[in-house]
C-alpha cells in the first residue's frame, strides 16, 4: 500500500516538468496519497533535500517552463552505497514510491532504487526526444516551437541578404529537433546523427543551389555535437555564392512556457506514473504511442532501438 510519494526532476531541465509535477501531486493527494517534493534530483535524495507538497504548491506552475523543484546530475549516484544511503533517507522519510522525471540516465537511476526496494516510475522528460520507449518526450514540442520560432526570424534577414543560415539545434546525439525543425522551416539541409556529415558534400550541395538553382537564400539545421558552425560558416562565404552566418540556439530551447502539447502529455503521463506506483509496479516508464498512453519495463525500453525516423528524412528529401 503507496502511503507516500516521491516527486523528482532529473537531468537537462524541459518545458512540461512542472505540469508533471503537478499532475503527479494532484493526482496522488486526491487518492488520498501523500506527496514529497525532492529538491535538485538525485542530489536532493542525498541530502535529504525534501519538501512536503500540498495542492497549492503546484497552483500556477502548468505554464512555467523549468522546473520548481530544480533539477542536477549526480555521477556519483551510479555508485551502490551512494544509492544505499538514498534509500536510507527515503525510509527515513517514509517515501514509499518514487516518480522520476527525467531522461535515460535518470531511469537508469530509477531502475537501480526499484532493484533495492523502493518502487519507482520513470516520465520521459527532455527536449531532446532521445528516450525509447515512447514516440515523444515532455518538453520536445515546446523545444520544437523555439526552434521554428527562431528559424522563421532568421529566414527573414538571411534572404535579405542572399545568406546561408546554418542553425545549430540541440538533440544531445538524436537528430529529431533537427529534423522536426528542417521540415516545419523549409530548410534546405538537414544535417544529423543519422543523416551523417561530409562537408564536401554540403559545401557542393550550397554551390548547386545557389549556382544552378538560383536560391536567393538557403537555411541548413544541423544538431549539436557535429562539426564546428562558425568554422563552416566562413567556408561557405569562401566556396559558395552565398554569405555565411551561423547561430547556435543554444539553451533558449530548453525554456520557455511549454505548449499545449506538452502540458497534455505531461498530465497524462503523471496520472499514469501515480496510477502504476497505487498498482504496486515498479521500475517500469511511461511513455506516449500511437497517441496511447503506455508503459513498459525500464529494462526493456532501454534495450530497445529509438524509433525510425526514416520516413520523415523522406519526407524532407521529398519537399525540398
Ligand atoms: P538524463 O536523465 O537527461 O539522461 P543524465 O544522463 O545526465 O541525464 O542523468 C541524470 C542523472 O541520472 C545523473 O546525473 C545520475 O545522477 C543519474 N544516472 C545516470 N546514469 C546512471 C546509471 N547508470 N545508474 C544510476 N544513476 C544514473
Ligand atoms: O539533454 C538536454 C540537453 O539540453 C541536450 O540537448 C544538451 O546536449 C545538453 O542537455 C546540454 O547540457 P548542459 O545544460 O549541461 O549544458
Amino acid at each position: 500500500m503507496v502511503r507516500k510519494i516521491g516527486v523528482l526532476t532529473s537531468g537537462g531541465d524541459a518545458p512540461g516538468m512542472n505540469a508533471a509535477i503537478r499532475s503527479v501531486t494532484r493526482i496522488a493527494l486526491n487518492n488520498g496519497v501523500e506527496v514529497v517534493g525532492v529538491y535538485n534530483g538525485y542530489r536532493g535524495l542525498l541530502e535529504e533535500s525534501f519538501v512536503p507538497m500540498t495542492r497549492s504548491d503546484v497552483s500556477d506552475i502548468l505554464d512555467r517552463g523549468g522546473t520548481k523543484l530544480g533539477s542536477a546530475r549526480l555521477p556519483e549516484f551510479k555508485k551502490g552505497e551512494i544509492q544505499d544511503t538514498c534509500i536510507r533517507n527515503l525510509n527515513r522519510a517514509g517515501i514509499d514510491a518514487l516518480v522520476v522525471i527525467g531522461g535515460d540516465g535518470s531511469y537508469r537511476g530509477a531502475l537501480a532504487l526499484t532493484q533495492k526496494g523502493i518502487n519507482c516510475i520513470g516520465l520521459p522528460g527532455t527536449i531532446d526526444n532521445d528516450i525509447p520507449g515512447t514516440d515523444f518526450t515532455i518538453g520536445f514540442d515546446t523545444a520544437l516551437r523555439t526552434c521554428v520560432e527562431n528559424v522563421d526570424k532568421l529566414r527573414d534577414t538571411s534572404s535579405s541578404h542572399h545568406r546561408c543560415s546554418i542553425v545549430e539545434v540541440m538533440g544531445n546525439r538524436c537528430g529529431d529537433l533537427a529534423l522536426y525543425t528542417a521540415i516545419c522551416c523549409g530548410a534546405e539541409m538537414v544535417i544529423s546523427p543519422e543523416t551523417g556529415y561530409d562537408e564536401l558534400e554540403v559545401i557542393e550541395r550550397l554551390r548547386y543551389l545557389g549556382d544552378a538553382v538560383k536560391k536567393n537564400h538557403a537555411i541548413v539545421i544541423i544538431s549539436e555535437k557535429i562539426c564546428d558552425v562558425d568554422a563552416l560558416a566562413k567556408k561557405v562565404s569562401q566556396q559558395t555564392e552565398f554569405s555565411g552566418r551561423a547561430t547556435v540556439l543554444g539553451h533558449i530551447q530548453r525554456g520557455g512556457s511549454p505548449t499545449a502539447s506538452d502540458r497534455m502529455l505531461a498530465s497524462r503521463m503523471g496520472e499514469k506514473a501515480v496510477d502504476l506506483l497505487m498498482e504496486g509496479i515498479g521500475g517500469h516508464c511511461v511513455g506516449i504511442i500511437d497517441n496511447e498512453i503506455t508503459s513498459m519495463p525500464i529494462q526493456e525500453a532501454l534495450e530497445r532501438p529509438r524509433k525510425s525516423r526514416k520516413h520523415l528524412y523522406r519526407l524532407f528529401d521529398r519537399l525540398v
